[in-house]
């Protein structure tokens, strides 16, 4: 491998370590709020919580849904918390209470040193109710939405930047799925609304709901045939899984990912070439992850319950692998894709799981998220790598070394990250890292473990990673060895 500090991909935009929280399941209520917990704040957060997401150091989170923004009315999550409607939540189907709302939010994020990614309601609802939220929360006062924010006791306006313009309306399972054209005509319209109220916003599109959606890319040539001006995003979703337990498979399911982000780009430009526009539109892979272990036990859960535990996926350390490889996937895109999130961030589909009344505690895909969002800050590299490959039931040419690299010269640190994906043996690598001159190893980091199954509990945390990886530099090439099945990040300063 060689590593040079001038071939440069790009500025990492540090919203790419963004997560996500929604009403859904045990995300907010005895995640985020449980003001009967032991450690819960004056506003009923949970510290424990606050700590872990902190951690983390996660930038932005997206909020409030996810498939439940589609139906939301934000009106019923502000003002005086006994006056504020139950109502039934069609996406999940539970009883949403509406005890934490857009203000309270906002409280929390500040804890956890987050912005905010606002989603508005383009299913059931339209331009004006986003329009309005907009004033509620941007507009500093003297008008009926603005004033309203004032008398619920928040003077400030809170300047949330980034709006997302509905959720996944491609999907039929949406509520008020619309096709292409339909979203395109709404979201251009609702946006300019918005930009009307606030100029200084920026907008998400919505893209596809995953890449085996029977409309994609189709979806996103349209929608932005119509939005193209007004958006400054396009987002992407996607999760996956183990299900056929074919984990040589599973763990190069991020090269899926890799051509979900070319040929969206691929389909950004031709709109931009088509439009003889100057504006280039970037990617916000706004909702990301490994999901499939509770899809059986969530069929099982009685509908109109409030917060149960929906999506509860304990992860293995395979996943850890995967989540390792999807997060390098943005480094090396990080020319186009300038936001992410981790879907999502507490008890649902989740690196942070709770107890109600209980503990907190780390899932095994904790890790990689928390060592590339605290080391990948800075330019990311464009490694030149060989590698030996191997094929898969659905891919070809996996490379058994996948990595990213990021240099951060503020601080002089150079960080790589790196997966082997071979699930028997070790590999050596060796590196070339001579355009920096007298920089030293600081630590090699792995997380490895023999059973590829092993999950963490309340209890016992299985997966965890150490520092006792193997690697030497000497006349500025750097000889590691990769463990069979490991994640890596090799540290220089
Ligand atoms: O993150 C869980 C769900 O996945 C979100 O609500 C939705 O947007 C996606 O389908």
């Amino acid at each position: 491998m060689i590593i040079d500090k001038e071939f440069r991909i790009s500025e990492v935009d540090e919203r790419i370590y963004g997560s996500f929280i929604e009403h859904l399941g045990r995300a907010v209520y005895g995640g985020v709020f449980e003001p009967d917990h032991p450690d819960a704040d004056e506003n009923g957060f949970r510290k424990d919580v606050i700590k872990l997401v902190q951690e983390l150091q996660v930038p932005i989170i997206r909020y409030p849904g996810g498939n439940m923004v589609s139906a939301y009315d934000w009106e019923d999550g502000v003002g005086p918390r006994d006056k504020r409607p139950k109502r039934l939540e069609l996406a999940w189907r539970t009883v949403e209470t509406n005890q934490m709302g857009t203000n309270e939010f906002v409280d929390w994020s500040k804890q956890v040193n987050a912005d905010v990614m606002m989603a508005v309601n383009l299913g059931t609802r339209g331009i004006d109710d986003a329009r309005n939220y907009l004033e509620y929360c941007n507009h500093s006062g003297g008008t009926y939405y603005s004033d309203l924010r004032k008398k619920h006791g928040y003077e400030n306006p809170h300047n949330i930047k980034t709006w997302c313009l509905g959720n996944e309306m491609d999907g039929p399972w949406q509520v008020g799925h619309k096709t292409a054209d339909e979203y395109g005509r709404l979201a251009l319209e609702t946006g300019k609304a918005m930009k009307l109220v606030d100029p200084s916003i920026e907008l998400v599109s919505c893209g596809s709901s995953h890449t085996k959606m029977p409309t994609f890319p189709e979806w996103e040539a349209t929608t932005l045939d119509h939005t193209y001006e007004v958006a400054d995003y396009v987002s992407l979703h996607q999760y996956y899984g183990n299900p056929e337990n074919d984990t040589a498979n599973y763990l190069a399911k991020s090269m899926d990912m890799d051509h979900f982000i070319k040929t969206v780009i691929s389909t950004c430009d031709y709109i931009k070439a088509k439009k003889r526009s100057k504006k280039t539109m970037n990617l916000s892979f706004d909702e990301w992850n490994v999901w499939y272990h509770s899809h059986q036990q969530d069929q099982e859960i009685d509908p109109w319950s409030v917060a149960p535990p929906q999506l509860e996926d304990v992860y293995n350390f395979e996943d850890a692998l995967l989540v390792g490889s999807m997060l390098m996937s943005f480094l090396r895109h990080a020319d186009r894709v300038k936001m992410a999130c981790m879907a999502q961030l507490v008890n649902v589909i989740a690196p942070i799981m709770t107890e109600n009344g209980g503990k907190a505690w780390k899932q095994t895909i904790f890790y990689p998220y928390m060592h590339v969002s605290v080391f990948g800050r800075g330019v990311s590299l464009q490694p030149v790598i060989s590698s030996p490959k191997y094929d898969s039931k659905e891919f070809t040419d996996i490379p058994y070394i996948d990595s990213a690299v990021v240099y951060n010269e503020e601080k002089e640190e150079l960080n790589v990250f790196l997966v082997n994906r071979h699930l028997t043996d070790n590999i050596d690598l060796s590196i070339d890292v001579r355009s920096f001159v007298e920089y030293q190893i600081v630590e090699h980091i792995v997380l490895e473990h023999d059973d590829m199954k092993a999950t963490n509990t309340v209890v016992e945390e299985k997966v965890k990673p150490h520092t006792k990886g193997s690697s030497i530099l000497k006349d500025g090439m750097l000889e590691g060895r990769l463990s069979k099945a490991s994640w890596n990040v090799i540290r220089l300063k």
